[in-house]
């Protein structure tokens, strides 16, 4: 299996082998062994000094080349990806990126399975991130937003290439022999159905696709206007400032974390609710979200970045 280092697939022995991220490997003996993490899509982080967006995705589809080859094709299963990585920190991939890699796989027949766990049902502002970013999945995970959460419910969806050797095989053996006590909860069914009629009656997609415009608008306002973000990223409904205290280096003089985690706090005095990952402070409104609300949060987030420029400039931050 191969996988990004940043992304974030889940916490079971084999999803957290998948996920990327070390504090979910650390003190637990993962990843399993067969599990292959290649680099984080992210540019600003990633890209080498003078490299184009198109040329640094070209560096990262080479090396997934040259992984596989080393590996030997045949023992590769399958690529797993968020089209936009959500934990990892809201990492939206790099031009050219989803179109140079797809050819790749389908050239040695790895299976490429989008992990639409966070980007599914309309948080990209397409009803799946697979479509806002022109994939092609052979197989698609979902969760989240199929029930809005109201209920506990995940789904997998896979194309006839994946689906029917594991039918022939169940056949062959008599049952398909990895059902879960829970699986297809009947209750659980229900809700998502009346969420995605929800959806489809309020035309939630068009709204999501007119309202994340003023929402990137405001989120990338913010990346000229503050000295404190080094990068304001996102697409849709989702986005992240990464902070920094020196734009120039893109790094914090404070340590990892610290900017965001304080940054988080004073949102929070201020009723608006954000993610600190390390210092990137990320936002994912529900995808009602009004005009009003987008300026809510923004400018919640602005005030706050003020204080804390006031308070580095004047060496009351620690
Ligand atoms: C992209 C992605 N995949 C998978 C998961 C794991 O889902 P669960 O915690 O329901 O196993 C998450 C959870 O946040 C996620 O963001």
């Amino acid at each position: 299996m191969i996988s990004r280092r940043r992304g974030y697939h889940g916490i079971t022995i084999a999803s957290a082998s998948l996920t990327g991220i070390p504090v979910d490997h650390q003190s637990f003996d993962l990843p399993l062994p067969g599990f292959l993490h290649v680099t984080a899509p992210h540019y600003y982080r990633e890209g080498q000094e003078g490299e184009s967006e198109e040329a640094f995705s070209t560096r990262l589809v080479n090396e997934i080349e040259a992984l596989i080859l080393a590996e030997g094709p045949q023992t590769i299963a399958a690529f797993f990806a968020e089209p936009v990585m959500g934990a990892g920190g809201v990492i939206v991939p790099p031009q050219g990126y989803w179109e140079k890699l797809q050819p790749v796989l389908k050239k040695y027949g790895i299976i490429l399975v989008a992990d639409e766990v966070i980007c599914g049902f309309g948080r990209t502002g397409r009803m799946f991130g697979s479509q806002t970013f022109d994939i092609q999945p052979d197989m698609m995970i979902l969760s989240k937003q199929l029930s809005s959460s109201y209920l506990p419910i995940s789904a997998i969806l896979m194309n006839d290439m994946v689906f029917e050797p594991i039918a022939d095989e169940s056949h062959a053996i008599g049952a398909f022999a990895h059902g879960f006590t829970n699986g297809g909860n009947p209750t659980a069914a229900a809700v998502a159905i009346e969420v995605l009629n929800i959806m489809e009656e309020r035309d939630l997609m068009a709204h999501v696709s007119d309202v994340s415009v003023h929402f990137q608008a405001r989120l990338r306002a913010l990346g000229a206007s503050s000295t404190l973000v080094g990068e304001a990223r996102g697409v849709g409904l989702i986005g992240a400032l990464e902070l920094v205290t020196d734009k120039a280096t893109r790094s914090s003089s404070l340590q990892v974390g610290q900017l965001a985690k304080y940054a988080f706090g004073l949102l929070q005095n201020k009723g608006v609710i954000a993610r600190a990952m390390g210092d990137t402070l990320a936002f994912s409104p529900p995808l009602i979200i009004t005009r009003e609300q987008v300026d809510m949060i923004f400018d919640g987030v602005a005030e706050v970045l003020a204080q804390m420029e006031r308070e580095i400039g004047s060496g009351q931050f620690h």
